[in-house]
């Protein structure tokens, strides 16, 4: 019973104290109870002495009992010390606002007396308020105060509490609530002393170093007029510290905000466990509800790092845990006068408007409101061209975050291109940017159109947009929500009509895509339902399928299996170095080990790019700087550029054998006529930094390239020396002769080539996101044209494609390591982008072993 006692007591540590009452309590009536067992027998009653068997048994039964109970205690007592009362040790960071004081300047230095005795009635006032509240005052600790802001007064704090392991959830529940201390405080010092909204906040455990520890702490103020520039320390000749815990705190004066912009930033890439990280807070205190953004990663210098503040403090920690070396960020910041009023009243038949400081981040706490009124009897039509509103915590599908309401509907996230139009000649957009995360928000144009014909000339989308007539019923949805490729007619001698009533173009059918939705187009195709395709059109029962013989005959069933085994070399299997061959396809650089001996893993220092982040370019393809960071370009003397070309080690370039070609008297066979550009973004900036020249030592056609056909279109290219690799130059990785690019895979194809056919060439390096198109497919779209060295890549469509000038340049695919291996080069074409007739590239798998035969790489 006892011992049942003390378990249903030991169950809530709150009841610590009663519990030793009790066991104390037991401990007292079995001790008692056994020695009046012994005192009570008269010595004299000869009767009860004669019967002394009994007397010694209950002694020994007592002794046992005794002992049994004095070790049920030992064990619970260090049970209970040693894990059940365990105590976590609870920092909470928060603020409170005193409301009847005014902000002085010694404030803001945390050495003035001011600081201190103001800082001491925070503390009493904070003491004052956990005792009130039963779930808090038990376990309350200590605090501390870190800081002042104007407003009236706020006041940052950590406050510290030790507490029992079962009791941490009710006390994180009582912390979590906002707190107004109303009571006429008893004590002399909080006499008219008026705090208001007092809130706290769990603190990732990490930051509460910082909030003792001075060693990397710094206070910037901005002066009026000026910029205040601040970097990690160190930067940048040597990396940040490991284990460090900084933090910058940003003022500016009273009611004005903050600007803050990082320049450069190379912190260690984001991964799960135990990264760096740098985050920005619209308050003085490091609380997740007021975190403006997090960051990690390499940003590239065109990325817009500026954030906003909604007050005007802002506050930057770096914790990092790596050992890895990265230069950290260099920074500015500045003072503004805050927003009197966002948004307004626009009219006129068209315009732009977009979220505060668009594209810097919009502040945090902020709404917007835009009432659009164009003439009457037309209607307006709103395009988001830009939309950039991500949150974590956002719940998917709802938008309880931050968002942009049109027509009672809330947008969020991140989005493409996007229309949205109303039915009168007003619309209204509002914009709601809550407390904490921003991002870059949107860029809008508003049009007015007439209602009854709002496409002149144009097919009138589902959602508003209007697109070209020959659009219509081709295959392709064109309009997102498919309004384009519906109730189509199809024409029977060019296109395929699903079962769901699509029409798709016949070169669709039976090209290994699910081009209809309903897979229609892939039903009748050579190999019946239930069997396997091999890749040489013989067709196996689905079971042949990775069982591991080769079925086939070319190994293709076994190809792309989960588990790795040794099979019979073929063409289509890669071989390790020991000559054994593998079940796996592509397994070269993918991150995992496949052969024993590792050489699929070897050489892999490749198709990586330094930015871990890329820019949110506004229109177009542009590249951003260091996104292909093997892409060179090759000028021929007097001419400019000409061709592009691929880095694969620090001397050697893959191209296209059709630049290299002796023409109109100029001998571009020869390596003294070029000059190759590597790290180079604009063409109008060849001198800039980071951007390499070099010559060639030598230019190696393929033997059998063939001037007509274009038949074995590469060549490889000797640099006259080594470059070394940097952020903007480095090599893409080459893929093994195994290797497949599949039909339907997305490909990115760059160059300064003409952005238009006939047009003129890019300053800016282009890139375009293109398809891998089945082979049948391009040999029947390109008749008699199509060799096993060519492969199509684009859209049936047209669109986009390589053009003149981007001959020689790489076809960048991202494989399974996130690495980028040559898919092919750029060879040639039939006009550029038009339709039906997608770019044709040189197959680097298939020359794979004469690269290694000419370069060794
Ligand atoms: N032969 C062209 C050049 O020298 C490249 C053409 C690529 N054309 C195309 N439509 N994909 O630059």
């Amino acid at each position: 019973m006892v011992i049942g006692g003390i378990l249903i007591a030991g169950a809530n540590g709150l009841f610590l104290a009663f519990i030793f009452l009790d066991l104390s309590a037991a401990l007292d009536t079995n001790i008692n109870g056994f020695e009046e067992g012994v005192e009570f027998l008269p010595a004299n009653n000869s009767r009860k002495v004669e019967k002394r068997g009994p007397k010694r048994w209950v002694v020994l039964l007592a002794l046992v009992l005794f002992f049994i109970l004095i070790s049920l205690m030992v064990g619970f007592l260090v049970w209970h010390f040693n894990y059940k009362n365990a105590r976590v040790q609870k920092i909470f960071n928060g603020y409170l606002r005193i409301t009847n004081e005014n902000f002085i300047d010694a404030y803001e230095n945390s050495n003035s007396t001011e600081f201190a005795n103001l800082a001491g009635k925070v503390k009493e006032a904070l003491r004052f308020l956990y005792h009130g509240i039963p779930a808090l005052g038990p376990f309350y600790k200590e605090s501390g105060v870190t800081a002042f802001s104007e407003g009236s007064i706020i006041a940052y704090y950590w406050s510290e509490f030790s507490v029992p392991q079962d009791m941490v959830e009710e006390v994180d529940r009582a912390i979590s609530k906002e707190y107004v201390l109303s009571l006429p405080p008893r004590s002399r010092a909080l006499q008219s002393f008026n705090v208001a909204s007092v809130v706290a906040f769990p603190t990732d455990a990490r930051t509460v170093q910082t909030s003792r520890d001075n060693s990397c702490s710094f206070s910037l103020h901005a002066r009026a007029g000026e910029v205040t520039r601040f970097t990690t320390p160190g930067f940048p000749d040597s990396p940040y510290p490991a284990r460090a815990r900084c933090q910058w705190a940003l003022r500016g004066d009273a009611d004005l905000v903050l600007s803050l912009t990082f320049q450069s930033f190379d912190v260690a890439a984001c991964d799960d466990d135990g990264n760096d990280v740098v985050m920005v807070y619209d308050t003085l205190t490091p609380v997740e509800p007021r975190a403006v953004v997090q960051l990690c990663g390499v940003y590239p210098p065109s990325y817009n790092l500026t954030f906003l503040s909604s007050q005007n403090v802002m506050l930057i920690t770096l914790i990092t845990n790596t050992v890895r070396r990265h230069p950290g960020f260099k920074a500015e910041f500045f003072q503004l006068s805050k927003m009197t009023e966002c948004g307004g009243h626009l009219t006129g038949a068209q315009g732009t408007f977009n979220t505060p400081y668009y594209p810097g981040h919009y502040p945090p706490n902020i709404d917007c409101t835009w009432v659009i009124e164009v003439p009457r009897n037309q209607n307006v039509k709103i395009r988001f061209k830009i939309f950039y509103l991500v949150e974590p915590h956002q719940i998917v599908g709802t938008c309880n975050k931050d968002y942009v309401e049109v027509n009672g509907e809330k947008y969020c996230g991140e989005k493409p291109q996007f229309v949205v139009s109303s039915s009168t000649n007003k619309i209204t957009v509002r914009f709601h940017s809550d407390e904490s995360y921003t991002d870059t928000g949107f860029f809008a144009e508003y049009l007015s159109y007439d209602s009854s014909d709002p496409c002149p000339g144009m097919f009138t989308c589902k959602t508003g947009r209007c697109i070209s007539n020959s659009l219509r019923c081709d295959g392709w949805a064109d309009c997102t929500d498919f309004s384009d490729e519906l109730h189509c007619v199809c024409n029977a001698t060019s296109q395929f009509t699903c079962k769901n009533k699509f029409c798709k173009p016949l070169f669709w059918v039976c090209d290994g895509l699910n081009d209809c939705g309903d897979n229609s187009d892939e039903l009748q195709c050579s190999c019946p339902d239930q069997t396997f395709k091999c890749r040489n059109g013989k067709c196996i029962p689905e079971s042949q399928k990775c069982d591991k013989k080769d079925n086939c005959g070319d190994g293709s069933d076994e190809a792309e299996c989960d588990s790795v085994w040794t099979v019979p070399c073929t063409q289509h299997t890669y071989k390790c170095q020991s000559g054994v061959c593998l079940s796996k396809g592509n397994p070269e650089c993918d991150g995992q080990k496949d052969c024993s001996d590792g050489s699929d893993e070897k050489n892999c220092d490749c198709g990586i790019r330094s930015f871990s982040r890329q820019s949110r370019i506004v229109g177009g393809q542009n590249s951003d700087e260091g996104e292909w960071p093997w892409q060179v370009s090759l000028h021929a003397e007097g001419q400019g550029h000409i061709c592009g070309a691929s880095l694969i080690s620090s001397t050697w370039l893959v191209s296209a054998a059709h630049c290299f070609v002796d023409e109109l008297g100029i001998r571009y066979s020869q390596p003294s006529v070029w000059t190759a550009y590597l790290g180079l973004h604009d063409q109008s900036k060849r001198s800039a930094r980071g951007v390499e020249e070099r010559g060639f030592k030598q230019i190696i056609p393929h033997a059998a390239f063939n001037d007509y056909t274009f038949d074995y279109d590469i060549a490889v290219l000797e640099l006259d020396e080594p470059v070394e690799f940097s952020s903007v130059i480095r090599p893409i990785c080459l893929p093994d002769s195994s290797h497949t690019f599949p039909a339907g895979k997305t490909i990115w194809v760059t160059g300064w080539g003409h952005t238009k056919e006939g047009g003129s060439g890019a300053l800016v390096l282009q890139k375009g996101e293109i398809r891998v198109i089945n082979q049948t497919t391009c040999e029947s779209l390109l008749p008699n044209q199509v060799t096993p060295r060519m492969m199509c890549v684009g859209f049936l469509n047209g669109g986009v494609d390589a053009c003149q000038g981007d001959s020689g340049g790489p076809l960048s695919s991202v494989e399974n390591d996130g690495r980028m291996f040559l898919a092919g080069v750029v060879s040639w074409g039939e006009g550029c982008a038009r339709r039906n007739k997608p770019g044709v590239y040189t197959r680097v798998p298939t020359l794979r072993d004469w690269i290694k035969e000419k370069t060794g790489v």
